[in-house]
C-alpha cells in the first residue's frame, strides 16, 4: 500500500487531469496505432498477450521516444524467441503519444479501452506521466515507466512503477565526475527548462548537490524546451565567470544551449542531465558537444548474459552501442514478461478476466527480482526501481562533428 500522502497526491493529480481526460475522450480515434494486431475484446489473452507501448513517435520528444521503441522491439523479439509467456507470445501495441499531455492521455485511453492491453510501458516524459498515469491508476492497469526520472512518479498510484532510476539517484554522479576532472571548480552556473516536470525536478537535485559539495551556485538561468535562442541566458551566465555549467533540458534545446555557450566563448566543463542521454544530441551541437558529461543508469559494457544478448541484438540492427533509454525500455518489457511467466505458473493467466489479470500482474511485478541489461533490479513497495550500478559518460565527437560516442568514465 502507498502512504496516505502519496495517495492524496495521486488523487490531487487525478483531479487536475479530469479536464484533460474529458477532452481526450472526444479525441479518441485520432491517435495513430502502429500495430494493427487486434486482441480479442472478450478474453484478456486469446492468442497473444497484448502489452501497450505509449511512447512519443512524433514531435520534438520523438528523439527520445524512438530509443524506447527500439528497446521494446528488441525485447519483444528476444522474449518471444525464448517462448514468450510459457508458450504464448506477447504482442506490442503501439500508440503514439506525441510530445504533450493530451496525446498521452489519448494513447492511454485507447490502449486501455480499445486495445485491452494487460499493462502499459511509457510514457516518454515525466511531464506526460503526471497526466496519463492517473488514468491507468483509475482503471487498475499496470504502468511501467521506462524513462520517467522525475521525483514523484511511482507515488502517482499503486499501479505505477518505473525501471528508470530517479534523478535524485543518478544526477550527483555527473557532478562528482566533473570535479574529478577539474578539482578547482568553484563557480557553477545552472540552467533548466522550466516548462518540464523532469527538468524542474532534476535541477533541484543538481542545485542541492552543488551546495552540498561546497561549490558556489553563481546563477540559475531558466528556459523553455521549445526555445532555440539562448543568447540572453548564456551571456548572463558567462559574465559571472563560471567554471562549471549544468543544464537540465531535453536533447534539442539542451544541445542548442551547449552550442551557444561554446560559441559565446564558455570554456569550462558542461554537465547535461538525463534529457541529454541520447545520441540524437550529436546532430544538434555537433563538434561543440565535445566533452559534455552525462550520468548514466546503463552501460553497454555491463557483463551479463542478458546484456550481452541485448547489446548484440541492438548492434546488429543499428550498428552502434545501445543508449540508456533503449536498455531501460528492454528492462521494462522484461519485467512484464517475467512477472507474467511467474503469475501464469500460479494461476493460469488465460483463465483470468482482464481486470483480474491486470490486478494480479501488478502485484506480481512488485514482488520480483530481475536480471536485466541494467543489472539486477527490484522494486520498492511504492514501485520505484532499486538498482545498484550507475555510470558517467562523456561525449567524444569526431572532428567533423557528424559522429560521436558516449565514452564511459571511471567514477569510483
Ligand atoms: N527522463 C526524462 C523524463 O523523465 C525523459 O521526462
Amino acid at each position: 500500500m502507498k502512504s496516505a500522502i502519496a495517495v492524496r497526491r495521486a488523487k490531487g493529480i487525478a483531479r487536475q487531469t479530469v479536464l484533460l481526460f474529458t477532452c481526450s475522450v472526444l479525441l479518441i480515434g485520432c491517435g495513430k496505432t502502429v500495430s494493427t494486431d487486434n486482441p480479442t475484446p472478450t478474453s484478456a489473452t486469446a492468442n497473444t498477450i497484448p502489452i501497450g507501448i505509449a511512447f512519443a513517435q512524433t514531435s520534438n520528444v520523438a528523439l527520445l521516444g524512438q530509443e524506447g521503441t527500439d528497446g521494446v522491439k528488441i525485447a519483444e523479439k528476444y522474449f518471444n524467441n525464448k517462448g514468450g509467456i510459457n508458450g504464448k507470445p506477447i504482442k506490442l501495441i503501439f500508440q503514439d503519444t506525441g510530445g504533450d499531455e493530451v496525446g498521452t492521455v489519448n494513447a492511454f485511453q485507447t490502449l486501455i479501452n480499445q486495445n485491452k492491453v494487460v499493462g502499459i510501458i511509457g510514457p516518454t516524459l515525466s511531464q506526460q506521466a503526471f497526466s496519463a498515469d492517473p488514468i491507468a491508476e483509475r482503471n487498475q492497469v499496470p504502468v511501467i515507466g521506462a524513462s520517467n526520472t522525475a521525483k514523484g512518479i511511482p507515488e502517482i498510484g499503486d499501479y505505477v512503477a518505473r525501471v528508470s532510476s530517479s534523478v535524485a539517484v543518478v544526477a550527483p554522479y555527473a557532478v562528482k565526475a566533473a570535479l574529478k576532472q577539474n578539482p578547482n571548480i568553484k563557480r557553477v552556473a545552472v540552467f533548466y527548462a522550466q516548462n518540464d516536470a523532469f527538468n524542474k525536478s532534476e535541477t533541484e537535485i543538481f542545485q542541492k548537490t552543488v551546495k552540498d559539495l561546497g561549490l558556489d551556485l553563481v546563477t540559475v538561468q531558466k528556459f523553455q524546451t521549445t526555445d532555440t535562442d539562448f543568447q540572453t541566458q548564456a551571456s548572463s551566465a558567462i559574465n559571472l565567470k563560471p567554471d562549471l555549467a549544468i543544464i537540465s533540458g531535453l536533447a534539442v534545446d539542451g544541445g542548442n544551449l551547449v552550442k551557444q555557450l561554446r560559441e559565446l566563448g564558455y570554456k569550462g566543463i558542461i554537465i547535461g542531465g538525463n534529457g541529454f542521454n541520447t545520441s540524437h544530441i550529436f546532430s544538434v551541437c555537433k563538434a561543440l558537444c565535445e566533452g559534455v558529461i552525462i550520468a548514466q543508469a546503463y552501460s553497454p559494457e555491463y557483463k551479463s548474459e542478458i546484456n550481452t544478448a541485448f547489446r548484440q541484438a541492438y548492434f546488429e540492427q543499428y550498428r552502434r552501442e545501445p543508449p540508456q533509454v533503449s536498455a531501460q525500455a528492454f528492462a521494462a518489457l522484461q519485467v512484464y514478461v517475467e512477472a507474467l511467466q511467474s503469475l501464469d505458473k500460479k494461476s493460469k493467466i488465460n483463465q483470468l478476466s482482464l481486470p483480474q489479470l491486470r490486478k494480479e500482474l501488478n502485484q506480481e511485478i512488485l514482488k520480483g527480482t530481475y536480471q536485466t541489461p541494467l543489472g539486477e533490479i527490484a522494486f520498492t513497495p511504492v514501485g520505484d526501481v532499486i538498482q545498484k550500478e550507475f555510470y558517467v559518460a562523456q561525449l567524444k565527437m569526431e572532428p567533423n562533428g557528424v559522429k560521436g560516442k558516449f565514452a564511459f568514465l571511471t567514477v569510483k
